[in-house]
């Protein structure tokens, strides 16, 4: 079941975003959260900082699980998305940094590293909350559109719209990194609850697809998360209306 929250702007979704992650926190401390990268989960991140300090809510005893790396590339490189979460979370608030997981982005085996990603997912108790944004070709993780997915947290190759988004956060194109590392959809799909957060009308033609009609396409792969029983998308008007 999609339960859909339509906000005013940017920000009004991240403070219902960081809502959905603080009524989890209340109702159980050890929570396995399953976090994103990317720049739509920022304001909800900083949101979450704001209630850490005043005391509304506690990253003690959490685990968590970020959804991809890139590959290959050092968690120290100041675009890995370890960095990322150190930056925009971790190093704000009380997390003991060895309960974070990011998938190694210098792994010798990506495919064991898979392996062992999902295993230790599995091991946690599964994943309480996955927050996930959405890539304009609808990809999650970095499960992009293609004939057929991943069950598992696998290796993939980014593709060129990816590459050209992201380009953004690097000196140039040519520095992005063509490989991930991610969680894959039955990764996503076995969390207890999907927190999907959309901003932007470039992302309305994707969100639509994700609410508009009972189709699932491996093409569109946020269309799989119909296929949930507890998915609650935040989105911004734009993402909504275009
Ligand atoms: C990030 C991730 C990606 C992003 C997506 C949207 O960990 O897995 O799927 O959520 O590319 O990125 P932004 O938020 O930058 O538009």
């Amino acid at each position: 079941m999609l339960k859909v929250i339509v906000c005013d702007s940017y920000e009004e979704m991240s403070k219902e975003g960081a809502k959905v992650i603080a009524d989890q926190l209340k109702a159980k401390a050890d929570s396995v959260l399953g976090l994103a990268t990317g720049s739509t989960p920022v304001g909800m991140y900083k949101c979450l900082q704001e209630m850490n300090k005043a005391g509304e809510i506690s990253f003690k005893d959490v685990t968590s699980y970020n959804l991809d790396e890139y590959y290959p590339l050092a968690p120290t490189h100041d675009q890995s998305y370890r960095y990322f979460m150190n930056a925009n979370l971790f190093d704000h608030v009380d997390i003991d940094k060895s309960r974070t997981h990011v998938p190694n982005g210098l792994a010798k085996d990506p495919a064991e590293e898979g392996k062992a990603y999902d295993e230790a997912v599995a091991a946690a108790g599964g994943i309480d909350v996955q927050v996930l944004g959405v890539g304009q070709n609808g990809h999650i993780g970095f499960n992009e559109p293609e004939e057929e997915l991943y069950a598992g947290t696998h290796l993939t190759n980014l593709t060129d719209n990816t590459i050209e988004a992201n380009a953004r956060f690097f000196a140039s194109k040519e520095d992005v990194p063509t490989q991930a590392i991610t969680m894959g959809l039955a990764t996503i799909m076995q969390a207890k609850k999907i927190l999907v957060l959309a901003s932007g009308a470039n992302k309305h033609a994707v969100v639509k697809k994700m609410v508009e009609d009972d189709r699932i396409t491996t093409q569109i792969p946020c269309t799989v998360l119909k296929a949930h029983k507890d998915v609650i998308l935040v989105c911004d008007k734009a993402a909504y209306n275009g």
